[in-house]
């Protein structure tokens, strides 16, 4: 059985009274539901309040008992030294964090992050323990010229499949349409598991087919407490990155409870 796993990407929102608002909140409702911990849950807040979420997630006299595991948006490339305002991932290790996302399509754009950088970030990540949440998707020009399979393929290739088969056991991948990321405009869950299934089938080729079957696929774009049973229920899909819908404590658990 493959995990299944819902993340939450806040992205470069809320003020840091929000954020203990709704971390608070999750925490709160997640206890409560007192699930049965088939899901695991991460909320991937900006830099400055990771150390709050990591306390706010986690029981504080049970460390082993956790509503939320906590991510980091984006790493550094480098291990340390003169690179004003970065983050590295053995700072972000110290602090307990588990999990980090690279290579989101909005770093691509906006910050310049290319597959070369996503597979140094990735090496990073890994050499410090942290599982990296890889993004790969193509945007709406791609999809309408065909190109989307080569492109996926490539971000893959180029950012992931250097890895000796060990590390690559620990990744988890997200396929995340640029067409659908804030737009609304969800892919329907043929659309997604189609790529899935392509992205599952190069790890095959790639890794062979144990650690096909092993590794997480995660659809983000639009997700939300309508489309998620949907896209939940589809065979290669094993979760969600959530953008728009983490930030708000009751459609984020609805999504993390569409699993049939
Ligand atoms: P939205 O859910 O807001 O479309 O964002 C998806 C995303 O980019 C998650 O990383």
């Amino acid at each position: 059985m493959r995990r299944k796993i819902v993340a939450g990407n806040w992205k470069m929102n809320l003020r840091f009274q929000e954020a203990e608002e709704l971390l608070d909140e999750l925490a709160t409702r997640l206890e409560k539901e007192q699930r049965s911990g088939d899901v695991e849950v991460i909320v991937c807040p900006p830099f400055p309040y990771l150390e709050m979420a990591y306390d706010l997630g986690t029981d504080e006299e049970d460390p082993n008992m956790v509503y939320f595991a906590v991510g980091a948006q984006n790493v550094s490339e480098h291990e340390k030294g003169a690179y004003t305002g970065e983050v590295s991932a053995a700072m972000l290790s110290s602090m307990n964090i588990e999990y980090c996302i690279v290579g989101h399509s909005e770093r691509r754009k906006y910050q310049g992050e290319t597959d070369l950088m996503v597979a140094r970030k990735v090496e990073s990540l890994l050499q410090n323990g942290i599982v990296p949440i890889v993004c790969c998707g193509e945007s709406l020009e791609e999809r309408e010229s065909g190109n989307h399979f080569k492109v996926i393929e490539r971000q893959l290739t180029e950012g992931l499949f250097h890895l000796e088969p060990l590390d690559f056991s620990r990744i988890i991948i997200a396929y995340e349409p640029v067409w659908a990321i804030g737009t609304g405009k969800t892919a329907t869950p043929e659309q997604a598991q189609e790529v899935h299934a392509f992205i599952r089938n190069l790890i095959q080729e790639k890794y062979g087919k144990e650690t096909a079957k092993q590794i997480p696929l995660l659809y983000g774009g639009s997700c939300n407490p309508a489309t998620a049973p949907e896209l939940f229920a589809m065979p290669d899909i094993d979760g969600g990155l959530i953008g728009g819908a983490s930030l708000k404590a009751g459609d984020f658990i609805s999504i993390i409870n569409s699993f049939e």
